[in-house]
């Protein structure tokens, strides 16, 4: 049995006020999504119940229940406190999918600071840029990757504390703080920060095509719009076994990797080791997973892999598949329907969203290379790019856009209203953020391209930026632009995607040179090695093609939309805006 009835049902008499039912909540109870993860779980009555079971690389392995959750938070959120972190304070979690990194969001909601997990994988640069857009008052890592923020805390006079969570205590500098919750005082009681639905609870960053990366910023309200969501799309019911493949550095592996399955008590699965296919078989067939959210480029992965490998497992207590990042192709679908016995069931939807905005989920139809339809309360529209009028002919492509006021909406980008403002179509040029969010009669634009069918199931057409999709994982040109250009060889840089079957786009960037630099192949791997140590893996560009000069327009602005085109062998357009060459 799945959680409700058909779509029709649930669109009909819909209130986001069912999450509440769905949760058993009641109005005068305490709105703070580390409570609601943890203490109200074991409140229930479900702290015996398990909460992770955790694996890293080789044999380690972990098992922790509600109550251990709800302890271990509180020994996070307490120690924050003694270290006189405030509510509203950005502390960014900076490690592996280790436990800690689970206990540690929790805690920090729990004290009312605010979560900022990053990717650890990011280098020094991109970890400066979002920890200086921040603010950020405090770092919780691991001995591992300590070294990245040694390198750059001189340049952040905000961060006053670096706690290492894990590794050697005898290997930390001085001022900083070694912290291992797990055999530190236990904390039975954690008086948990009164916060509410619009305190600020997780800030995560995500790129654009323009500037350097945006700080969409989420209130503890959102967790009505996750649970609910968690419930009707992901089916999550109490006996289920969850797997959520995402790393808590994006919102996925938050909205969906935490929050959502974990304020409704469900079980959850994480595995903190590198991706290869026969691995990930036997972490869902020895943890009998039952629910598995994950995205289209694992999906090509193991599709690629074959199906040989999957009839060396049994899998048999999978039930229910989503996923999430990129367009989900028809035949990964059919594939998984073929394999698995159920198909792979696409949902879209955006860090700034935070939750699932177009869906397919249990009682709908699926049409493969479909996201399905808009989720209930939603109210979706493709609009015609000239008008933004919304288009009325079925498979017209146009901006994919929503209503606002859903209760994940992300409440601002941090100190970019302007920025906020322009997402809005049709918002006053002095609306403030609570303006832009609460007013529906404007359009929340998603900067992504689709069409409406006949039978209403929305389709992706593709990115109406230049933003990359590399591997579900967002890159933006300009980050990436800005490090090329710091290379002793680069004189300029553009920076597109470039087609790859498994990863969709991969980073391509066309590079000029200074004077008397020649390009060979150790300057290649160079410059590669460069990025990705400055940014990260997923921003190395896998090519890089060496050009006299970057196209560009009149105005002088590199036109990526050209260079693109050439990649993707699509028409180049109308390049009447080239530069003359003379
Ligand atoms: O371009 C769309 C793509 O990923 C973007 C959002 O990326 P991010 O904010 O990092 O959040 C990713 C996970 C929620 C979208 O603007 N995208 C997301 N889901 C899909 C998708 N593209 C096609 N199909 C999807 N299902």
């Amino acid at each position: 049995m799945s959680n409700i009835g058909s779509y029709e049902q649930r669109v009909t008499d819909f209130s986001w006020d069912i999450a509440k039912e769905v949760l058993n909540w009641k109005d005068d109870e305490l709105l703070n999504i580390g409570h609601m993860c943890s203490d109200r779980i074991c409140d229930r009555g479900d702290g015996e119940k398990t909460a992770l079971i955790w694996e890293g690389f080789g044999d380690k392995k972990a098992t922790y229940t509600f109550n251990d959750l709800r302890v271990l938070s509180n020994g996070f959120a307490a120690k924050l406190q003694e270290l006189g972190l405030e509510p509203g304070d950005r502390i960014c979690i900076f490690m592996d999918k280790i436990p800690s990194l689970y206990f540690s969001f929790v805690g920090v909601l729990k004290m009312g600071g605010v979560a900022q997990p990053l990717f650890s994988a990011f280098g020094d640069d991109s970890l400066e840029v979002r920890l200086a857009s921040a603010g950020t008052k405090a770092i919780l890592t691991t001995q591992k990757h300590v070294k990245k923020v040694r390198k750059i805390i001189d340049n952040l006079p905000d961060l006053k504390h670096v706690i290492v969570v894990e590794g050697n205590p005898d290997k930390m500098r001085d001022g900083e703080t070694f912290f291992d919750v797990e055999t530190a005082e236990k904390f039975e009681d954690f008086e948990c920060c009164k916060t509410s639905a619009d305190s600020p609870s997780v800030l995560h960053y995500t790129s654009g095509t323009t500037g350097q990366p945006k700080g969409a910023q989420h209130a503890h309200n959102t967790v009505f719009g996750q649970i609910l969501t968690s419930s009707w799309v992901l089916d999550l019911q109490d006996k289920d076994i969850y797997w959520c493949t995402a790393d808590p550095g994006w919102v996925t592996g938050t909205s969906y990797g935490i929050i959502g399955p974990w304020a409704l008590g469900i079980t959850q699965c994480v595995l903190d080791s590198g991706f290869t296919s026969a691995r990930w078989y036997k972490f869902m067939q020895d943890n009998k997973v039952t629910v598995w959210y994950s995205a289209p480029t694992a999906i090509r992965s193991l599709m690629r892999d074959g199906k040989e490998l999957i009839e060396q497992h049994d899998l048999s207590s999978l039930r229910h598949l989503c996923s999430v990042g990129e367009p989900l192709n028809a035949e990964a679908v059919v594939w998984s329907e073929e394999v698995f016995g159920k198909p792979f069931l696409d949902t879209f939807w955006q860090t700034e969203t935070g939750s699932m905005m177009v869906t397919n989920y249990p009682g709908m139809k699926v049409k493969p290379g479909s996201m399905g339809k808009p989720f209930p309360g939603i109210t979706a529209a493709v609009l015609d790019l000239k008008t933004m009028e919304p288009l009325t002919e079925p498979g017209e492509v146009g901006l994919l856009a929503f209503r606002p006021g859903w209760p994940a909406m992300f409440r601002e980008y941090r100190n970019q209203h302007d920025v906020y403002r322009s997402k809005f179509i049709g918002a006053s040029d002095d609306a403030t953020p609570d303006e832009c969010r609460l007013n529906t009669d404007l359009w929340y634009a998603s900067g992504d391209r689709a069409s409406i069918d006949s039978d209403g199931y929305y389709w992706f057409v593709g990115r109406d930026d230049d933003v990359i999709n590399t591997g579900g994982h967002l890159v933006g040109p300009f980050e990436i632009e800005s490090a090329l250009i710091e290379h002793e060889a680069i004189a300029e840089a553009a920076v597109v995607g470039k087609p790859d079957e498994v990863n969709m786009e991969v980073v391509k960037a066309f590079v000029t040179l200074n004077k008397g630099v020649d390009p060979d192949d150790m300057l290649e791997l160079n410059i590669m090695n460069f990025i990705r140590k400055s940014l990260s893996p997923l921003a190395m560009p896998q090519e890089i093609e060496y050009m006299e000069k970057l196209p560009k327009t009149r105005s002088g602005k590199i036109l990526r939309r050209y260079l693109r085109a050439l990649e993707w062998g699509e028409d180049v357009g109308d390049l009447s805006t080239l530069e003359n060459d003379d």
